[in-house]
């Protein structure tokens, strides 16, 4: 069923333009609650992380990585981790439950890594927040070697979004506006469930399916799951991808000659 709601703004008027990107400082420790609050869902998603990423004693990247919950999975699988977070307090959180562990503060749509340097990466839910998270795969792609996984896992652009309801139900209501694009405030999204994570953190950025696939461009899928979450739609997308083989004439000319797709 499609309908508005009662003096919400038309979709023209409720999005707006990228934040600064440290958009969880000060809300780190809130949002370390918030991920243990909903433990029966992240299970879902650690459960596909693991199986989509797999064991592997390489570097493995994790883009986006909050307070660092998801290295409990990919340390487990034997990986060295290395996450990056644009958030300072978001790592303060990630050092306190990973003291061993290796973190990086930077912009995910700029890595301070050269090409070819992760033997796999993984992301969770940041194209919700990611300003430019076209660019930040980008990025995933020119970073790893050929061959690398990459996995991703977030909110099914479908039924989570902007103008996506939640309701009780678990059937999402929805509302006008899905096809744009953008940073959206809480106040004037639909989708924004009344007192939840969207409304403390003020904004979020609603991306329709389109462009959130599009975004992938230039990796290979290897597998699509719409996780078994509990919902009667999913909420969850999961996305296994490889950076493809280089072209032989690439093959031994140094990373230096590879352009930054
Ligand atoms: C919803 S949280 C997800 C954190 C973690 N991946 C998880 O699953 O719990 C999104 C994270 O993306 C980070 N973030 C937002 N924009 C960023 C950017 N441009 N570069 C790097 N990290 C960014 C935020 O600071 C936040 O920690």
């Amino acid at each position: 069923m499609i309908s508005a709601p009662v003096g919400a703004p038309r979709s023209g008027e409720a999005s707006i333009g990228p934040v600064g990107s440290a958009q969880y400082d000060g809300l780190a420790d809130a949002y370390d609650a918030f991920v243990q609050t909903g433990s029966a869902y992240y299970a879902v998603v650690a459960n596909a992380l693991g199986r989509l990423l797999g064991a592997g004693d390489g570097r493995c990247l994790d883009l986006g990585c909050g307070g660092g919950h998801l290295l409990d999975v990919t340390l487990g699988l034997g990986w060295s981790v290395v996450g990056v977070d644009a958030s300072a307090d978001q790592l303060r959180v990630a050092r306190r439950r990973h003291p061993a562990g290796d973190f990086v503060h930077a912009n995910a749509a700029a890595l301070p890594f050269p090409d070819d340097s992760f033997d796999a990466a993984y992301s969770a839910f940041t194209h919700t927040d990611f300003d430019d998270f076209a660019g930040a795969v980008a990025e995933v792609r020119r970073v790893l070697r050929p061959e690398a996984r990459f996995v991703y896992v977030g909110n099914h652009p479908c039924f989570v979004g902007a103008t996506q309801e939640h309701v009780a139900t678990g059937l999402p209501r929805l509302h006008p506006g899905y096809r744009r694009a953008g940073r959206w405030r809480a106040a004037g999204a639909p989708g924004a469930t009344p007192g939840g994570w969207r409304e403390l953190l003020g904004s979020f950025v609603h991306l329709p399916l389109g462009p959130f696939l599009a975004a992938f461009a230039g990796l290979t899928l290897l597998a699509a799951e719409e996780l078994d979450d509990g919902f009667e739609y999913p909420k969850t997308i999961a996305l296994a991808l490889a950076k493809p083989r280089a072209p032989e004439s690439e093959v031994g000319t140094g990373s230096e000659s590879r352009s930054r797709s």
